[in-house]
C-alpha cells in the first residue's frame, strides 16, 4: 500500500517515520462523524484549561487566550465556516486544537492538552452530547404521554372488542387501549430519568488510564460542565461505554414498545377493523394501485424498532471481548449512538403526530362487539347466584354452545332457551347482554370501567411533572 503522507503530521506523530496507509488514515479518522461533539469538545476544553489555571500550569494570560481561541473555533463551527483538513483532522479533537494553534499559536495553545488525554475527552464529550439529547428525549415522550393522557380523557365513552390471541375477548373501552401503552411508555419515562443519572457524570481528568498527574480539580470542571457527579475510577471511566449502551438498551424497550402499539394500530386501519383512520399526513399512497392508503409511519415505527435493537447487540458484541481501559474499538461506539438517539427521537415525535391526528371509527368499534365476548358476564352472573365459578364456566359454555348450534346470537337466546340449560337463570339475566354494564362491571382498580380509565389517566399526568 502506497504511504503518501508521513505520520509525522498528525499531532501524535512525534514517533512515527513511516507513513500511513491513506486507506488507513480514511478507516482511522472520526471527524466525519464525531465533529458533532464540536461543542462539547470546546466547553470541556475551556473547563480543563481553567482547572489547570487553578493549578498553576497555566498563567491567567495562557488560560485567556485559550478561552478565547476555543470560542472563535467553535464560533467557526456554528456558522459553518470551520475547514476540516483532510487527512490531518483525524477526529474533533485533534481538529480543535489544530485550529487554536493556528489562531492563537502554537506555543500557549501546545499547553491546553497538559495532563489530557483523547480518551478521558471522548467519553466526556459523549456523555455531554448524550445527557443533553436524553433531556430532549424526555421532553418528546412527556409530551407523546400527554397526548395519550388527553385522548383517554375525552373519548373515554367508546367502547370496543380487547383480544387475546387476536381473538375477540371482552369488551374494553379505547381509552383502556391507550392507556395499555401509555403507561408502557411511562415506564420508559422513568427508566430514561434514571439513565440520565448515569450518563451525566464526568470523567474528565482521568487521564489516559492512570489519572491525572497535575493534581487537577476535577469535581470543579464536572460542576462548570454540568455534570453530576464524577466517575470514581480512570481505567474503568476512560474504558466505559456502558452509558451507550444502557440507552441503546432502553431506546430498545422504548421501540418495542412504539413497535407494538404500531401493530396494533396498522391492524385497527385495515378496512376488517376499520377502528381508527390514519390522516394523510402521516399515510403515503401506492404508486401502481390509485386506491391505497398505507399506513407507512406506522410501518416505519415497527421496523426502525429492528435497526435500534441492532445497535445494543453491535455495541455490546463490540464491547464484550476488550482489554482493560481504552481501545480503538470504542471508537465504534459513536456512529451507532448517533443513530440510535436520531431514531428513537424521531419515533417518540411520529408517534405522536399519528396519536394526535388519528380519527377514531366509534361506530366500527361496537360493531365488531358481539354477544360471545359476554360469556364471561354470564358465568359471573351465576358466581353472584352463588354458584361456584368452575361451575358457570361449564354453564355459560353451553349457552356458547346452544347460540351456536341454533344460529342465535347469544343475547338473543330467549330467557326459556337459558332456563332450559340451568334453572337458575333468573329475568335479570337480560341486563347481562349490554356491552356497557359489562366494561363497567370491571371497576376495580387497573379495570375498563369509566371510573378506572379515568383514575389512570390521573395516575399517569402526575408522572410527567
Ligand atoms: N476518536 C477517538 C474515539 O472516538 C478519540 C480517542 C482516541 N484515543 C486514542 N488513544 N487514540 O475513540
Amino acid at each position: 500500500m502506497a504511504a503518501d503522507k508521513p505520520a509525522g503530521n498528525m499531532l501524535w506523530g512525534g514517533r512515527f517515520t513511516g507513513g500511513l496507509d491513506p486507506l488507513m488514515v480514511a478507516y482511522n479518522e472520526s471527524i466525519y462523524f464525531d465533529q458533532v461533539l464540536h461543542r462539547q469538545d470546546i466547553l470541556g476544553s475551556i473547563a480543563f484549561a481553567r482547572a489547570n489555571l487553578k493549578g498553576g500550569i497555566l498563567t491567567q494570560e495562557e488560560f485567556s487566550a485559550i478561552e478565547k481561541g476555543l470560542l472563535a473555533v467553535e464560533q467557526e463551527w456554528a456558522a459553518g465556516t470551520f475547514k476540516i483538513v483532510p487527512g490531518v483532522d483525524e477526529d474533533i479533537h485533534t481538529a480543535n486544537e489544530r485550529r487554536l494553534g493556528e489562531i492563537i499559536g502554537k506555543d500557549i495553545a501546545g499547553k491546553l492538552h497538559t495532563g489530557r488525554s483523547r480518551n478521558e475527552q471522548i467519553a466526556t464529550d459523549m456523555r455531554m452530547w448524550l445527557r443533553d439529547e436524553l433531556r430532549k428525549l424526555e421532553e418528546y415522550l412527556v409530551s407523546f404521554l400527554g397526548v395519550i393522557a388527553r385522548r383517554a380523557e375525552s373519548e373515554v365513552d367508546y367502547v370496543m372488542p380487547g383480544y387475546t390471541h387476536l381473538q375477540r375477548a371482552q369488551p374494553i373501552r379505547w381509552s383502556h387501549w391507550m392507556m395499555s401503552y401509555g403507561f408502557q411508555f411511562a415506564s420508559d419515562l422513568e427508566r430514561l430519568r434514571e439513565v440520565i443519572k448515569r450518563v451525566n457524570r464526568s470523567p474528565l481528568g482521568l487521564g489516559a488510564l492512570a489519572g491525572n498527574p497535575f493534581g487537577i480539580d476535577r469535581e470543579m470542571m464536572a460542576k462548570e460542565l454540568g455534570f453530576e457527579g464524577i466517575i470514581w475510577n480512570s481505567m474503568g471511566g476512560v474504558a466505559d461505554r456502558d452509558f451507550v449502551a444502557e440507552v441503546m438498551q432502553w431506546g430498545s424497550m422504548l421501540m418495542v414498545h412504539i413497535s407494538r402499539w404500531a401493530e396494533d394500530l396498522i391492524i385497527y386501519s385495515t378496512a376488517e377493523f376499520g377502528f381508527v383512520r390514519l390522516s394523510d399526513a402521516y399515510s403515503t399512497g401506492s404508486s401502481l394501485m390509485p386506491q391505497k392508503k398505507n399506513p407507512d409511519s406506522l410501518e416505519l415505527l415497527r421496523g426502525k424498532s429492528g435497526r435500534a435493537m441492532g445497535h445494543v447487540v453491535g455495541l455490546m458484541t463490540t464491547l464484550k471481548g476488550l482489554p482493560s481501559t481504552y481501545n480503538k474499538d470504542l471508537q465504534e461506539s459513536v456512529e451507532p449512538m448517533l443513530d440510535h438517539v436520531r431514531t428513537v427521537g424521531d419515533s417518540i415525535r411520529i408517534a405522536e403526530g399519528v396519536l394526535s391526528t388519528l380519527a377514531t371509527q366509534p361506530e366500527k368499534m361496537r360493531a365488531a362487539l358481539d354477544g360471545f365476548m359476554l360469556a364471561t358476564d354470564l358465568a359471573d352472573y351465576l358466581v353472584r347466584k352463588g354458584v361456584p365459578f368452575r361451575e358457570t364456566h361449564h354453564i355459560s359454555g353451553r349457552c356458547v354452545a346452544l347460540s351456536e348450534e341454533t344460529g342465535t346470537p347469544m343475547a338473543e337466546l330467549s330467557y326459556e332457551q337459558l332456563k332450559g340449560i340451568d334453572a337458575r337463570f333468573g329475568e335479570d339475566v337480560r341486563d347481562v347482554f349490554d356491552y356497557e354494564r359489562s366494561v363497567e362491571m370491571r371497576a376495580a382498580k387497573g379495570g375498563t370501567s369509566k371510573a378506572s380509565v379515568l383514575e389512570q389517566v390521573k395516575v399517569l399526568k402526575a408522572m410527567l411533572e
